[in-house]
């Protein structure tokens, strides 16, 4: 059995990553474990710096196997923004929400474009290291729908579906976003560690 420690305070991560995670072999431990856990400023250039000194720090304050992952929507029109600052481009989800929307007012479907990027890094106390980096391509929506996920899942819109994130609810979205894609590829990496044991 692997123990693994999921290094997000992000309910909504947490949730899809134990979701996808879910199996026999793994442990998933969460940061409610280790309640005096330090705050990591996300001060990174690059979603791989993040994630790595999230996941890093974290294995090194606890002795465990750590998971973290970075993501960020990025919006071409915006010229790849809000990006890594996702989390920070207000104080919350309704506020970002409405902040992308203004900035695209009136701007017409074929140029709202956007992807949502994940990097997702497994760090050992002995300093091993294995990352994966996804992408899901879709578009920004003229209002929020939906009533699932978070963050900015009610204006990313899936085009295949033609429902936003919010919309197809967390089974749908695990199966093709961004970071259930990044989780589906860790966990071969973790089964074949387990294996290997
Ligand atoms: P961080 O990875 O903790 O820096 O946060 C990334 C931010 O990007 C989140 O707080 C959300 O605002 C946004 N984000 C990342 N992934 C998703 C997603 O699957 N749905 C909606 N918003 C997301």
């Amino acid at each position: 059995m692997l123990e693994i420690l999921i290094a997000t305070n992000n309910l909504g991560k947490v949730k899809e990553i134990k979701d996808i995670l879910d199996s026999p072999e793994i442990k998933i431990l969460t940061m409610k474990d280790f309640p005096h856990l330090p705050k990591i400023e996300e001060d990174g250039k690059t979603y791989q710096e993040n994630a790595f000194k999230k996941a890093r720090k974290i294995s090194e304050y606890t002795g465990k196997i750590c998971l973290a992952d970075d993501s960020g929507l990025e919006i071409d029109y915006l010229k790849g923004k809000p990006g890594i600052y996702s989390s920070r481009w207000g104080n919350s989800d309704e506020e970002r929400i409405n902040k992308v929307l203004k900035l695209l007012e009136n701007i017409p479907k074929n140029k709202r474009n956007a992807k949502f990027v994940c990097v997702a890094i497994l760090v050992f106390p002995d300093g091993k290291i294995y990352t994966v980096k996804e992408e899901c391509k879709g578009s920004i929506e003229f209002k929020p729908k939906g009533e699932h996920g978070f963050g900015y899942d009610p204006i990313f819109l899936v085009p295949e579906y033609d429902k936003t994130f919010a919309e197809l609810g967390d089974k749908i979205k695990n199966q093709i976003s961004h970071r259930g894609k990044a989780m589906r590829r860790m966990i071969n990496i973790i089964n074949e560690l387990v294996v290997n044991e």
